[in-house]
């Protein structure tokens, strides 16, 4: 008891200090320069505390689908906001990861970077029910540069309230998520502290912003898939990492996703979009985003899916989500486009599925599969979804990454595998996102 106040008493102190010596948050924050970092895949890059060398390209992909799957349950049931369902839920942040430095000196930790979610949050030091995983966990006690976040504090009361309890004895903004039927939870403490990148932008640089809001997670109780040791919440509500660096990065992030079995690494860029050479060739499109609360994902507005010729008309919103590997749409709509994949490609689908449902998969005995590439029609133009990145090749089949939603109605996602070589920009300000055609893997860095 007396070490734990003798603790908040510290923080307070230094946080007073801090706040009375601007020098001591001196700025490394660049205007509307920006800074890129590595994002790597959670089961393709060795970078990774999650790849394993001994799985197969099989066994790789159908991970990756059983992980998809569970994602989309998750958004399903976040967007539905009917509160407990009967079944359990496993916690999926998706398949990008990213490094980034918390605290003073800083503390090297890896997180999964979502867009699909505002909330940035890690796993702290002391940890009262901890999944097991193998990254480091942050220790705020560690970190001159840390404060518990009060309860009056803008980011406190920005949050849903539905996630929040504050304790006006203690003043700690507690924060707490449950999964499903609610046996799965993760709960902690709202604190700020510095935040640094290693930018590789040319040359290596460090970028450091102090007083970021994150959570820190001291329980986590339940079925945890040991993912990640936490979240970059890339949303686009207050709380957001990016709506936090805010002028300093003109409110504008993009990141460019390498096919995840090319082993390299994707980009992601806070500030403007890198200008290189790499560009494929294909119009940029600009389209609006449309906000979806409570999650704070970016929703783009479908009015059609064609392949060659043939045409399917809608008025939809689709998800577009780091952390989903599949594309997904009502399965109302997937049976339309799964006629027109298989016209297009003169096959059906086979029976004795390599993958798991919901996966379509062609082969192998139709020789010379041509499959096509798919038109996303949305509001301001085509996005063109390239044969290579939509469809992916196992063994001697030829798989289609986009799947049916359990029912009509559920949120549509766009998901990664979609979004690939693509470099994908969103501005909060103008509330767009471009999606310009790219060679993601051919970025130096
Ligand atoms: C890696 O994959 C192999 C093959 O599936 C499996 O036997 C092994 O347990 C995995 N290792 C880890 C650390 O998960
Ligand atoms: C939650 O769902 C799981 C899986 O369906 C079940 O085993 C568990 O008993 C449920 N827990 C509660 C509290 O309903
Ligand atoms: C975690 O690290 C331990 C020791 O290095 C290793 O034996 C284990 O396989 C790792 N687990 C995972 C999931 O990578």
């Amino acid at each position: 008891m007396s070490i734990l106040l003798l603790y908040y008493f510290l923080t307070n102190l230094l946080s007073y200090t801090y706040i009375q010596h601007p020098w001591l948050i001196e700025a490394k924050t660049r205007t509307n320069d920006g800074f890129s970092i590595d994002l790597f895949h959670r089961y393709y890059s060795p970078k990774s505390p999650f790849y394993n060398s001994s799985l197969s390209p099989k066994e790789l992909f159908q991970r990756l689908v059983l992980s998809s799957n569970s994602r989309h349950r998750q958004i399903i049931w976040q967007q539905s906001n009917i509160g407990e369902v009967s079944t359990n839920l496993i916690p999926n942040e998706g398949d990008y990861l990213m490094q980034i430095s918390v605290g003073t000196p800083p503390v090297q930790l890896v997180a999964a970077a979502v867009t699909a979610s505002d909330l940035t949050w890690f796993q702290c030091i002391p940890c009262v029910l901890c999944y097991p995983h193998n990254t480091t966990n942050f220790d705020p006690q560690a970190s001159r540069t840390y404060m518990n976040l009060p309860c009056d504090a803008e980011h406190c009361t920005n949050l849903n309230t539905d996630h929040i309890n504050c304790d006006q004895n203690e003043n700690l903004c507690r924060y707490w998520y449950t999964y499903g039927n609610a046996t799965t939870i993760t709960g902690g403490v709202m604190g700020t502290d510095t935040f640094s990148f290693t930018s590789f932008d040319g040359d290596e640089e460090q970028a450091a912003f102090p007083s970021i809001t994150f959570g820190c997670g001291y329980q986590q109780a339940g079925l945890f898939d040991s993912n990640s040791a936490g979240v970059v919440g890339l949303g686009n509500g207050p709380v957001s990492l990016v709506s936090q660096l805010g002028p300093s990065i003109s409110y504008k992030f993009s990141y460019c996703l390498t096919y995840p079995s090319s082993h390299s690494a994707s980009k992601l860029r806070f500030g403007g979009m890198l200008e290189d050479t790499s560009e494929i060739g294909g119009l940029t499109l600009t389209t609006p985003f449309v906000t979806n609360d409570p999650s704070s994902s970016y929703s783009l507005v479908l009015n059609g899916i064609s392949v060659g010729q043939m045409n399917l008309n809608m008025d939809k919103e689709i998800i577009i989500d780091t952390g989903t590997t599949l594309t997904y749409i009502d399965p109302s709509i997937f049976y339309n486009l799964e006629a027109m994949v298989n016209d297009a490609i003169g096959a059906s689908p086979v029976s004795n599925n390599p993958l798991v449902e919901p996966v379509l998969c062609y082969g192998p005995d139709d020789a010379a599969l041509n499959p096509p590439d798919i038109v996303f029609q949305l509001d301001g133009g085509d996005l063109v979804l390239k044969a290579c990145n939509i469809f992916f090749v196992l063994d001697d089949y030829v798989c289609l990454s986009i799947a049916k939603s359990p029912k009509d109605g559920d949120p549509m996602v766009l998901g990664n595998m979609a979004q690939t070589n693509l470099d994908i920009e969103f501005d909060l300000l103008s509330k767009t996102v471009r999606l310009t055609p790219k060679y993601c893997s051919q970025e130096t860095s």
